[in-house]
């Protein structure tokens, strides 16, 4: 019985080929660069797939025998999109789960378990939620045993969010964010990311459900913000950009062949991220770690 973890190289997709190998269950990790899986897990028996999810033919080919399949992809630079080269939440979240599902169909794979995130919702202003929303309905109507899962935002060793704060503080006398800082936040730690898709993938409680999957606190992004420098053990006042002012200039660096910002991407960074963790500790009973206990893990 394999489970294959498309995007098994990325920060969530590790966290559960790490937590899956670890109970001894037998793993394969599908990447657009076979290669790099061995580079990636140089201490684990993991065998590694080659495919792409926008290349249906590939995936027929990697989904061949697999039992589960945990669908973690995400385009590089999420959330900003690089619409000539495909990487937008239309091709890669949403087409790109269609065609795993399809392919899965085709396989013979038993069980689907599909990455969502909090917020995905059809109805929604914001083109990342609605093709969220309607990945995880393709998922829903494929007929396979699923499970959705929809995290908040995610925090460990290998983020690129959180620790891009500490990093400001180590070079800068000050910490910029964009925004108030009010926003309500519930960061969940990656490991325990790890565990839930873990248990989602070989527990049949969760079949069927979609369980939003938050951290045990809810916090403004400030304090959130202040809890890791207060771990990293740096003092910094934290200056607030204005998010009318970051599109400004988001929309200027727009015109750069691969802009570092784009105006969806400050809305995308400044939203809210909270769950309902009902559903989820019912199907699943996960250990919920606490900030400033996973942040000291690594910081
Ligand atoms: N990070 C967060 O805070 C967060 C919060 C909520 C929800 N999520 C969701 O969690 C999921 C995973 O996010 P992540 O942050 O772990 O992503 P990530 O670190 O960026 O990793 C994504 C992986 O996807 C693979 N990939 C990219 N394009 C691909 C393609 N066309 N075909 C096949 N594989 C491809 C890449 O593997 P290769 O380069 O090896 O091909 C990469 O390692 C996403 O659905 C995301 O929306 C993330």
């Amino acid at each position: 019985m394999t489970t294959l973890i498309t995007g098994g190289t990325g920060f969530s997709g590790a966290a559960v080929v790490r937590e899956l190998a670890r109970r001894g269950e037998t793993v394969a990790v599908l990447s657009r660069n076979a290669a790099s899986v061995a580079t990636r897990f140089p201490d684990l028996a993991v065998e590694a797939r080659q495919g792409d999810v926008c290349d249906a033919a590939s995936l027929e080919r990697a989904f061949a025998g697999i039992d589960t399949v945990i669908n973690c992809v995400q385009f590089p630079n999420s959330p900003i999109e690089n619409r000539r080269k495909g990487w937008t939440f239309e091709q890669v979240d949403f087409k790109g789960t269609v065609q795993q599902v399809q392919a899965a169909k085709q396989a013979g794979v038993r069980r689907f378990v599909y990455v969502s995130g909090v917020g995905a919702d059809v109805g929604s202003e914001k083109h990342w939620f609605v093709f969220k929303a309607r990945a995880e309905q393709a998922v829903r109507d494929s007929g396979l045993a699923f499970v959705v899962v929809r995290p908040t935002w995610l925090y460990g060793p290998e983020d690129v969010s959180l620790n891009r704060f500490v990093g400001f503080a180590r070079r800068l006398p000050f910490v910029p964010t964009f925004g108030d800082g009010s926003q309500p936040m519930q960061p969940l730690f990656i490991d325990d990311l790890g565990r839930i898709l873990a248990d989602a993938a070989t527990n049949q409680a969760a079949d069927g459900l979609t369980l939003e999957a938050g951290g045990p606190e809810r916090l403004s992004m400030d304090d959130v913000v202040r809890t890791a420098l207060d771990v990293a053990g740096k003092r910094r006042p934290i200056l607030h950009q204005p998010v009318a002012l970051g599109k400004l200039m988001a929309r200027a660096l727009q015109l750069l062949p691969g802009p570092p910002l784009t105006p969806d991407a400050i809305d995308f960074i400044t939203h809210e991220a909270v769950a309902d963790n009902a559903e989820l500790e019912r199907a699943l009973s996960p250990r919920l770690t606490p900030l400033r206990e996973g942040l000291a893990t690594y910081l």
